[in-house]
């Protein structure tokens, strides 16, 4: 029937429309939102909204510990024009669970709020390499190996290692520069590892990395470390 064509058409025209006048909230809503954390120095960081004109968006964000009722302001990043916040001072119970919200305000208005999933310091911060040093000693080589270190002081205000807490267990590899094949040196918990008997007029390179055995996750890879044996 003619009638139920012209019916059918007005219909999907009226629905068009309405979809062209709806409100760009949910293009505006910050996408990827997430703590980045290494050595518990926790950032929030988020992606803009779908929509292609977030050009001159601000953000705003709140934080707060599991199991609270109310949302904190994050004075330094409200109404920032950056897509990242740091929030290590706000998360420094590192085995409770927190949770980051951002909004973007767009030309007058305003997205929803776009939430972080639950993020505990403890359980999902990236250790960074060891600070690896050599000393070299005829034909043997001391490794002095560093655990990293946390954003901020102890009370004390003393730095404060990653060993105080986790369970840290070194790697090092040792690779003869002339046979370009890597060997594991060591592994356990001591700092200074000594790599003896190393044959002379022969260049080496050593690299280190730490496990974390409880929550089997392992460190990039430190820096090379290389000496010639005289
Ligand atoms: C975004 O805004 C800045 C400053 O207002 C302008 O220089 C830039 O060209 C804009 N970029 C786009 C993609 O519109
Ligand atoms: C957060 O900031 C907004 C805007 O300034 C204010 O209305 C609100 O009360 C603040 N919330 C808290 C918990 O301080
Ligand atoms: C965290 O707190 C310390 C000490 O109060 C301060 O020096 C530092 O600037 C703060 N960092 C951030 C990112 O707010
Ligand atoms: C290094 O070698 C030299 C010469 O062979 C020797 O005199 C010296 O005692 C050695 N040093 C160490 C610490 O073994
Ligand atoms: C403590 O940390 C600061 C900043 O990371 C660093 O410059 C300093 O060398 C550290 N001190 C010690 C004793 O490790």
């Amino acid at each position: 029937m003619p009638n139920h064509c012209f019916l059918g058409f007005f219909i999907m025209s009226f629905l068009i429309s309405a979809k062209g006048i709806q409100p760009t909230h949910g293009s505006l809503k910050p996408q990827k939102v997430q703590f980045q954390s290494r050595n518990f120095h926790n950032i929030l960081r988020w992606q803009p909204g779908s929509s292609l004109t977030t050009n001159g968006s601000v953000y705003f964000v709140q934080y707060k510990m599991y199991g609270q009722r109310e949302w904190k302001n994050k004075t330094d990043c409200w109404g920032t024009t950056a897509l990242f916040c740091d929030l290590t001072n706000e998360t420094l119970e590192l085995y409770e669970p927190y949770y980051g919200r951002v909004m973007t305000a767009w030309a007058g208005s305003y997205s929803a709020w776009s939430r972080t999933p639950r993020f505990t310091p403890w359980w999902e911060t990236k250790l960074d390499p060891p600070v690896v040093t050599t000393v070299q000693v005829n034909a043997s080589l001391l490794v002095l190996l560093r655990a990293p270190e946390l954003p901020y002081r102890n009370q004390n205000g003393k730095n404060t290692s990653m060993e105080n807490y986790y369970d840290l267990v070194y790697r090092v590899f040792i690779t003869d520069n002339s046979l370009q094949k890597e060997q594991k040196a060591y592994e356990g918990t001591q700092k200074t590892v000594q790599i003896e008997s190393l044959t002379p007029r022969s260049g080496y390179c050593i690299v280190a990395e730490i496990y974390q055995p409880m929550l089997d996750k392992k460190s990039p890879r430190s820096e090379q470390r290389c000496v010639q044996i005289p």
